[in-house]
């Protein structure tokens, strides 16, 4: 039987990257939707992936956890705790997915069981795990507490039609804290929320990552999420990385001309809706990528070099950049 009592990271692991993704490649049959992209969550830190509809975040989220299409393959390496999820048996996988790694759908109304009670789909993994039943309850109102519902007791017995948006978006997280994850993927967990909604979710997690030390990945192509939840962002465009670093240094100081296009699209905080303005021009398909640079259509700083010749992600060590700035731009020392 699972021990279910709260683990918090000690400080000193906190460091310790506890999954490196290394040259991920997603290939569907129409082409690879994630061509190289490598980054690494520490244990307690967050690391977003940030880009515009189709850059390919879920998928390179979702291949962490073998959860992808089954029409795609993965290659590269997803190490977690030294062993590469991506060989590994499938039996090992779904020990890791929904207890080791939990994960947080975008849309909660489609992700939960219509004709299930809350209290009941929050302890499935509980009473799979053989927990006594009246223990399971214990848990899952302890669950309920924690991800801040009220009347724990009421909630669990109701199910998820009678709730509201941001309650149904904390029964997913509740559900997914229900495996004592060291590692919460949560994929856009706000986009489908209203603003205040979002807000209060967002500071949730974060709780979550400051109080018991929770890693995560989060999913999002909102800028304003990211500067405030992420330590690293990895920026994708047309499944490519784009730019990646520090979180706060790359928003505030990009070297690469879609960051800084993402960035000057945020909208004033006092904006009513969370959507930021599109960008001039389409987003590139990771199916029919443009030559070269895939972002030169739409890049005000193209040339004739952005259209030949692919830039390689690349280490920025111009004073002032600071440590673990990437940027996959040719003239990437232009940009701030
Ligand atoms: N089940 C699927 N079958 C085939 N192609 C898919 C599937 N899901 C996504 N794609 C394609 O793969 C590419 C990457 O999609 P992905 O869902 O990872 O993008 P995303 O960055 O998460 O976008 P969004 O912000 O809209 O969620 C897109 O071009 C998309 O059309
Ligand atoms: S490589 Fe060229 S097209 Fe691509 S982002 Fe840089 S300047 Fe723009
Ligand atoms: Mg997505």
């Amino acid at each position: 039987m699972a021990d279910h009592s709260v683990a918090v990271a000690p400080a000193n692991q906190r460091t310790t990257p506890m999954l490196e993704v290394t040259d991920l490649e997603v290939v569907l049959p129409a082409g690879a939707v994630v061509d190289r992209v490598s980054f690494t969550v520490p244990a307690g830190r967050t690391t977003g992936l940030i880009g515009e509809s189709g850059s390919g975040k879920t998928m390179t989220a979702m291949a962490v956890v073998g959860l992808l299409p089954d029409t795609a393959s993965a290659s590269g390496e997803v190490r977690w705790k030294a062993q590469d999820l991506l060989v590994a048996p499938e039996r090992r996988r779904r020990q890791v997915r929904g207890r080791e790694i939990g994960v947080v759908f975008q849309d909660p109304s489609a992700a939960l069981n219509p004709i299930q009670t809350v209290g009941r789909q929050v302890g499935e993994i509980l009473r799979r795990d053989g927990l006594p039943r009246t223990q399971v309850r214990a848990r899952v109102l302890e669950l309920l507490a924690r991800v801040g519902l009220p009347e724990p007791e009421r909630q669990a017995d109701s199910y998820p039609h009678e709730m509201s948006g941001g309650m149904r978006q904390r029964v997913m997280i509740a559900i997914a804290l229900a495996g004592q994850p060291e590692l919460v993927i949560a994929d856009e967990p706000t986009t489908a929320l209203d603003v205040t909604t979002q807000a209060r979710i967002l500071a949730l997690l974060a709780d979550l990552r400051e109080r018991e030390g929770l890693a995560m990945i989060l999913v999002s192509h909102d800028l304003r999420v990211m500067a405030h939840v992420a330590d690293e962002v990895v920026v994708m465009y047309a499944g490519r990385v784009a730019e990646q670093g520090p979180a706060r240094a790359v928003l505030d100081r990009p070297y690469h001309p879609y960051t800084r296009a993402l960035a000057a699209n945020v909208p004033a905080v006092t904006s009513r809706t969370a959507i930021a303005e599109p960008l001039p021009g389409a987003p590139a398909s990771p199916f029919d990528r443009p030559s070269g640079c895939p972002f030169h259509p739409r890049c005000p700083m193209a040339r004739d070099r952005c259209v030949t010749e692919v830039p390689a992600l690349r280490e920025i060590t111009e004073a002032g950049a600071g440590p673990g700035r990437f940027s996959a731009c040719h003239f990437a020392e232009e940009v701030s």
